[in-house]
């Protein structure tokens, strides 16, 4: 069935797959809902967006995005409460970086309502599929890419953005033993590293496959001029516990502004924690962890939520860190998913 609107075309699928979903054993970002949206920038403009049934889409073997990857992303979350109702948590805030990553890859930008008002439809048409097991979201990607065609090395005249759904679980399986990385760079000043760029991520693949090899599950990126000072674990900005202040390091033209990364530090602020944004050497979490005043570390991300750090690996050598019962990320997660699945009053004003 195709219904229309002159913002919005809707054609439904005729063979739900949700019967086939185990929702208490989902995977992170394998299983995706009935539905997808797309929408095309053809001609200099935006063309009507389309929900349609999740399938593959039909691409010119020279789309530019396969020869020169202008190609970006976000990654967003719809929580469902106990009574049913759907919240995203800051989705303004994935917009508004959308369109940043946009300028950078020479992108056109994404209409606010294309990006939110195809979103809502589509999740209210797929609403059945956010899971409700503890610990389970609907993962959101949205994403865009260069569909026009052409081998010169330009940016290309057509582009699709689309958004796919995926009911998930969670995306560590338990605590995370990193490798902080001197030999390999994430991104350098100047470059793309605050964007979501796909290459961001392409690039991070044979350096954490050999970190993998090593028994590391991330890495945690180091800066390129000197190594000396971390900076983030791709999938996630990094935060450190010090005796009791909470350490992150500052965006910049290298560093992704995440927006679980900001939350976290206003939850902090808000609990009377000891925050400091600085640039934090390898050297100082060394010392900290020999000395015993090296707490905790963890991961902040939106698909990695909070994710404890239990062991860090730096030139060959292993460093344990503590197990406590009253950590800062477990507190702060608590505090940031009550906010998100509407268990908890939303000081900030974040729930949507
Ligand atoms: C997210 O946290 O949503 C991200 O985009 C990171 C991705 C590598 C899973």
């Amino acid at each position: 069935m195709e219904t229309a609107s002159k913002d919005l075309i809707i054609e439904k699928t005729a063979n739900s797959k949700i019967a086939q979903v185990d929702f208490d054993n989902l995977p992170f970002g394998k299983v995706y809902s009935d539905h997808m949206l797309v929408c095309e920038y053809k001609n200099g403009a935006w063309q009507t967006p389309k929900i349609q049934p999740f399938g593959p889409l039909s691409l010119d073997p020279t789309a530019k995005v396969f020869h020169y990857g202008q190609s970006i992303f976000e990654g967003m979350k719809a929580y469902k409460d106990e009574n049913g109702k759907v919240f995203l948590f800051r989705p303004e805030e994935n917009y508004k970086r959308f369109n940043i990553s946009s300028e950078r890859l020479a992108m056109p930008a994404v209409p606010e309502e294309v990006f939110m008002n195809g979103l809502n439809e589509l999740l209210k048409l797929d609403s059945d599929w956010i899971p409700t097991t503890p610990g389970s979201s609907m993962y959101i990607r949205p994403f865009g890419f260069a569909s026009g065609s052409g081998l010169h090395a330009s940016p290309a005249d057509e582009y699709t953005f689309a958004i796919v759904l995926a009911p998930s679980g969670s995306y560590f399986a338990g605590k995370v033993k990193v490798k902080i990385e001197e030999r390999y760079s994430r991104s350098a000043n100047g470059g793309v590293g605050f964007a979501k760029a796909g290459g961001n991520y392409a690039g991070q693949f044979y350096p954490t496959q050999l970190a993998v090899d090593e028994g590391y599950q991330q890495v945690i990126w180091t800066d390129d001029t000197s190594h000396e000072y971390i900076e983030e674990a791709g999938a996630m900005n990094v935060f450190v516990r010090i005796n009791d202040t909470l350490l992150t390091c500052p965006t910049s033209d290298r560093i992704l502004d995440g927006i679980t990364r900001k939350s976290i530090l206003d939850i902090a602020k808000a609990e009377g924690i000891a925050t400091e944004v600085r640039k934090i050497s390898v050297k100082e979490i060394i010392e900290a962890a020999e000395n015993g005043s090296l707490k905790e570390m963890f991961g902040a991300g939106t698909a990695a939520v909070v994710s404890p750090i239990n062991a860090f690996g730096f030139r060959g050598t292993d460093y344990d860190l503590p197990e406590l019962n009253d950590s800062y990320a477990n507190r702060l997660k608590k505090r940031m998913t009550d906010i998100q699945y509407n268990k908890s009053e939303d000081p900030f004003g974040w729930r949507v």
